[in-house]
């Protein structure tokens, strides 16, 4: 058979994405964000983002036609993201991917958001032949996988506990008063800050901690630390600097995401780790990635930001590799999952 021909429907969150893909080539990848709306409440709102899909489904189906030249009656099959995320904005995908797939008769696929984020470097960098880590770290999650098959073996090694990297990065810049979203305006900052100016915690990294949480992580307590340190030097009739809280916080959050992940990927005998998530465009994040990784003789791929960020080729990418190897196609009264294992990479 030749290489699939899918489409597939992103709306888990704040992007609604549509994405067309042949196996491991990427045709079309149109995205549009509702980050705009959500801003002045310095954060994602569900029904806010409900709404914007429902308005921008049609118009990104039409721009990803558009952009490629395919059509939904063109393809092999449809595929959309059922969780995790939020519950409405899934669900306005999923009944949009159903309408498709029941109006052109096409088989339909309900995969998983965060092996959508693996499988998204497939169009980059070509098919995975190795077993394979990755780091997601968006403002909705912080997941690091171990990946032996894409569809049918996937594993989640550590995750966090509290707030995800992003939503670390968004609350810490409310704190500093730096716009939302703020992890490019931390990132921004901490160019001008000293990253050792101030030692904040590095969360789940000693004694009964690594014992018992040894591959996840956690961000309150750092963000908590942020605070109080902006609240004592108020206290005191002093200024704080902006870069060197924000290089420092980065530097902490940076540390313990790839330390961790380096670890994992030294544990599992892994050769090539991926980043994936909006906040694999942190600089101090690569950085420590590409080092630690070098070191440890671990490849490092990470997609384009178009790709890390949340968008529907992510979901075709992945559901191209679930129609190669044959599976059933979900059933028409697919479901939403807001919390979806990761092992889970198909819906029944
Ligand atoms: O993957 P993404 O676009 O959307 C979802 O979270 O679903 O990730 C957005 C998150 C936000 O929390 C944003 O602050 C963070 O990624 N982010 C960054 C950077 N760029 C985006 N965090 C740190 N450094 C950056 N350069
Ligand atoms: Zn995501």
């Amino acid at each position: 058979m030749s290489e699939p021909l899918v489409l597939g429907i992103e709306s888990s969150c704040d992007e609604t994405g549509v994405g067309i893909v042949r196996g491991t080539e990427l045709l079309a990848n149109a995205v549009s964000s509702s980050m705009e709306e959500h801003v002045r409440f310095g954060g994602v709102v569900p029904e806010v983002a409900s709404r914007a899909h429902l308005e921008a489904m049609v118009p990104t189906l039409e721009q990803a036609y558009c952009d490629s030249g395919v059509h939904v009656k063109d393809v092999d099959a449809i595929a959309v993201t059922c969780g995790p995320g939020l519950t409405g904005a899934l669900l306005v995908g999923v009944a949009a991917a159903k309408a498709l797939a029941l109006a052109y008769d096409k088989p339909l696929y309900g995969v998983n958001h965060l092996v959508g984020h693996v499988a998204v470097d497939q169009l980059e960098h070509g098919r995975y032949d190795e077993r394979t880590a990755a780091l997601l770290v968006s403002g909705g999650h912080t997941s690091l996988l171990l990946v032996d098959d894409i569809v049918t073996d996937v594993q989640l090694l550590g995750e966090t506990i509290d707030d995800a990297a992003g939503e670390a990065f968004d609350k810490v810049a409310r704190v500093l008063g730096l716009p939302y979203p703020g992890g490019p305006h931390i990132d921004r900052a901490a160019r001008e800050g000293d990253p050792k100016a101030i030692s904040f915690p590095r969360g789940l990294t000693t004694g009964r901690d690594m014992e018992k949480h040894r591959f996840d992580f956690s961000f309150s307590g750092l963000k908590s630390a942020v605070v109080r340190h902006v609240q004592h030097e108020e206290r005191m009739g002093r200024s704080f600097a902006v870069a060197d809280v924000a290089a420092s916080f980065q530097d902490a959050v940076c540390d313990v995401l790839t330390a961790k992940t380096i670890d994992a990927c030294v544990e599992h005998g892994v050769k090539r780790l991926v980043l994936g998530g909006g906040v694999a465009a942190n600089r101090r994040l690569r950085e420590y990635a590409e080092e630690r990784a070098k070191k440890a003789g671990v490849e490092l791929r990470v997609p384009p930001p178009v790709l890390c960020t949340d968008n529907g080729a992510m979901i075709a990418a992945l559901g191209s590799e679930v129609v190669r190897r044959g599976l059933e196609p979900s059933r028409l009264d697919l479901a939403v999952d807001s919390s979806m294992p990761v092992s889970q990479v198909l819906a029944a």
